[in-house]
């Protein structure tokens, strides 16, 4: 039996072809995938998940062979590109209508391509490797023989990861024009249904909150239809066992790297296997495949662990952070910033933001941030939107003067920009009314009183390149916000004949795309962090070119537990912008202690938002604490691996707990928050996680203070004793009674 592998430079061989039983062994010894070809020539799936030996056949596993119409109608067969047909009642990962309206295939294997490395994805963001050694793609055609559609099934293992990346390019080889109707990224046929489904749900001002459900028959779905991925869900799910828990278990987390329309659901059939499909939300999409053209979809990426859901994110956080961000900004610290916006809202002149760059820069602060309202004539939300020359009324002396009195300071000078967006009251709509997404002859629904651009037509992104390269050369700016704050609902476009218009939101995100790839390339030192109404489209599509994002407009501590704590189930620290803002709080009129908001915020990509001219003088010196604190600490954070400990959703909610180690386990940081406090504690204790068992770390507090917290645990302790017994965090009943509540405490401990 002819078994041919390759080997990659590391020796490792991570692909597996065996002829002579027709399967693929993807595995580093993290994970496995096995696939396998049917009888009829489909591809399916016949294990993912905890490592299996290679050199073994497993075509055993197919306890249901698929021999075309041999199998009983209904029968649960595994499939990686099931379509319409073949008995097949599941929901399908590719519809293609054909000229005569049918949309049945029969995808057939018609070879195959093991490489080192990975290849690009086009025009759409992807994980990626440096070096070809990091990882060996398998692409798998398979062929419709009748009407030409030839599907490619790529599949990325990474040496170092219990990852696979996923994606599919449909090609029409036929001579008929073809529509492609439902096509998914990721399609993962799973043995048995015993999971819980993990999904992160939110709105405005509370994204991606933990939500989770056992399976049941039938679908299960998380979908956005709203032209950005959504603060409403997240595309990214995942699975876990039962007894799956932070630190041990089985858990599956897929994630698609998209930022547009998804779709991500689980289907119990009535045998009880589960189909787990990921990719563009199929409702409003239909795309025109001519002779000879192809689609690339976007790509999802899949993890899984046997560590648990900590685990999970762990791979995840390590993938997205070093091979799916890019750039400069990608391995350095992020500046800790000052954003005017809950500090000054709409109203300032250079005259106020300067005063509060100054008292930044003398507070420790790195980047001054200008938000929304420099250019045109905006005074409030109503306006100018798409006007991006600066308001002299307020700016005299342009961005140019304001940037370098800024830097003059000694700070470096950021930007807020919306390129999507245009006002009904500004100049671009005058002169371009059509270049407002909405249907002719009908209302335009407003958001925030701003219309979106069409971005799927190319002179409207080359118009936004023009202007917004010209502000970014306007001066010395070195970080761009690129807000997004309202989302689709009259899906049209006039460059799109009618029975195309399904093609619409993708090709609405492949132009936002291609803005970012411009202006990134052009702009390499700038550091990009993405927006949308606060977090309404953190993805991995928005994080290849943002290597961080604006988490939540909520900037309430208590609240930002919730939502850091569910974003970290797969997205890294470092992509998770995080200020500290003034109380009583903007969004709940919640007043929590300084210390408390900064606490909360050191972990993510930390800074501060609010008039720094109006804190007291006691304010200033806890904050010029607080920025010698997380300078000494920031690349721990930003960079080690996290891990969660106590949780937002479980239980009551009122603890949580967190931590950053090392790499080499020598340092770490925890931070533990108490929302509401409770009279005569007993002796609680914080295990912790990921230490060096024989290491003796000296344990600090943070901020210092001579309690009975601090006096229970300063001093040098064996790892192993902090991860068996733990972290002393209450005991001292008087002490309680004054504590109050949004308690929080930082650990730190080193080796
Ligand atoms: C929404 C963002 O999330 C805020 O941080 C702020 O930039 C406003 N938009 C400005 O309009």
């Amino acid at each position: 039996m002819a078994v041919v592998v390759r080997g990659n430079a590391a020796g490792m061989t991570l692909i597996e072809w065996r002829e002579g039983d027709r399967q693929f062994h993807l595995s580093n010894g993290r994970l496995s995938v096995v696939l396998a070809i049917h009888e009829n020539g489909a591809l399916g799936l016949l294990h993912l998940g905890r490592p299996l030996a290679t050199g073994r056949s497993y075509r055993h596993m197919l306890s249901r062979p698929f021999e075309g119409f041999s199998n009983r109608l209904g029968d649960p067969v595994a499939l990686e590109c099931p379509t319409p047909g073949s008995g097949d009642y599941r929901a399908p990962g590719l519809v293609v209508e054909q000229p005569d309206g049918s949309t049945v295939l029969e995808l057939a294997y018609a070879g195959h391509r093991i490489t080192a490395g990975k290849p690009e994805l086009g025009a759409l963001p992807a994980t990626y490797v440096e070096a070809n050694d990091e990882a060996e793609t398998l692409e798998v055609d398979l062929r419709d023989a009748r009407s030409g559609v030839v599907v490619t099934l790529r599949y990325t293992v990474f040496r170092d990861l219990a990852a696979i990346a996923r994606s599919v390019v449909v090609r029409n080889e036929g001579d008929a024009v073809l529509t492609v109707r439902c096509a998914m990224s990721a399609v993962v046929d799973l043995p048995d249904d015993d999971w819980t489904l993990i999904h992160l749900s939110g709105t405005w001002a509370r994204e991606r909150h933990v939500q989770e459900r056992r399976l049941a028959p039938g679908r299960q779905s998380i979908s956005s239809n709203r032209g950005a991925s959504s603060a409403a869900q997240n595309p990214f799910i995942a699975l876990r066992r039962r007894s799956t828990a932070e630190e041990h278990g089985e858990a599956l987390g897929v994630a698609l790297i998209y930022s547009g329309n998804f779709l991500a659901e689980v289907e119990v059939e009535p045998f009880g296997t589960a189909r787990l499909r990921i990719g563009m939300d199929p409702e409003n999409f239909a795309w025109e495949l001519g002779p000879g053209a192809d689609l690339q979809l976007p790509e999802a990426v899949i993890v899984h662990a046997t560590d648990g859901l900590g685990g999970m994110s762990e791979t995840f956080h390590r993938l997205f952070r070093e091979r799916l961000a890019r750039g400069v900004w990608r391995d350095r610290p992020r500046p800790i910033l000052v954003n005017n916006w809950e500090g000054t809202y709409f109203d300032f002149d250079e005259e106020r933001l300067i005063a509060i760059a100054s008292v930044a820069r003398d507070l420790g602060i790195e980047l001054f941030v200008l938000d929304d309202g420099w250019f045109g004539k905006r005074d409030d939300d109503t306006t100018s939107l798409g006007d991006w020359t600066v308001d002299r009324r307020k700016l005299p002396n342009g961005i140019d003067g304001l940037a370098r009195r800024v830097t003059e300071l000694g700070i470096q000078f950021g930007i807020w920009i919306e390129p999507e967006m245009v006002s009904e009251r500004s100049e671009l709509f005058a002169a371009h009314p059509d270049w407002a997404i909405g249907i002719p002859g009908r209302p335009r629904t407003e958001g925030r009183t701003q219309l979106v651009l069409d971005f799927s037509r190319p002179e409207v992104v080359d118009h936004l390149e023009r202007v917004l390269s010209d502000v970014l050369r306007s001066g010395p700016i070195s970080y761009v916000k690129w807000d997004m704050n309202r989302t689709i609902t009259e899906p049209w476009t006039p460059s799109l004949p009618p029975d195309r218009q399904g093609e619409f939101f993708h090709r609405y995100i492949l132009g936002v795309y291609e803005l970012y790839r411009r202006l990134t390339a052009a702009f390499p030192e700038i550091l990009f962090e993405s927006c949308a109404s606060g977090g309404g489209r953190f993805d991995g599509g928005m994080l290849a070119f943002a290597p961080q994002a604006w988490t939540s407009d909520d900037t309430d501590a208590i609240e930002r537990l919730a939502i850091q704590w569910g974003t970290s189930l797969a997205y890294p620290v470092s992509s998770m912008g995080a200020h500290v803002s003034a109380v009583p709080n903007h969004q709940v009129g919640r007043i929590t202690p300084l210390s408390t908001r900064a606490s909360v915020a050191f972990f993510g990509a930390f800074g501060y938002e609010l008039d720094t001219t109006r804190l007291t003088e006691g304010e200033r010196a806890e904050i010029r604490d607080q920025i010698a604190f997380f300078r000494q600490h920031r690349e721990l954070i930003q960079y080690g691996r996290f891990l969660r400990l106590r949780g937002p959703f479980e239980g009551d909610g009122n603890e949580t707990a967190w931590m950053s180690v090392s790499d080499d386990r020598r340092r770490a940081i925890v931070g533990f928050y108490r929302a509401l406090n409770r009279p005569s504690p007993g002796p609680s204790r914080l295990r912790l996680r990921g230490l060096d068992s024989a290491a003796e770390y000296r344990v600090s507090i943070w901020p210092a203070a001579d309690d009975a917290t601090g006096r229970a645990n300063t001093g040098t302790r064996r790892g192993d004793e902090l991860e068996a017994v733990g972290l002393a965090i209450d005991g001292d009943r008087d002490e309680a009674a004054r504590r109050g509540d949004f308690w929080a405490r930082l650990f730190i401990l080193e080796a």
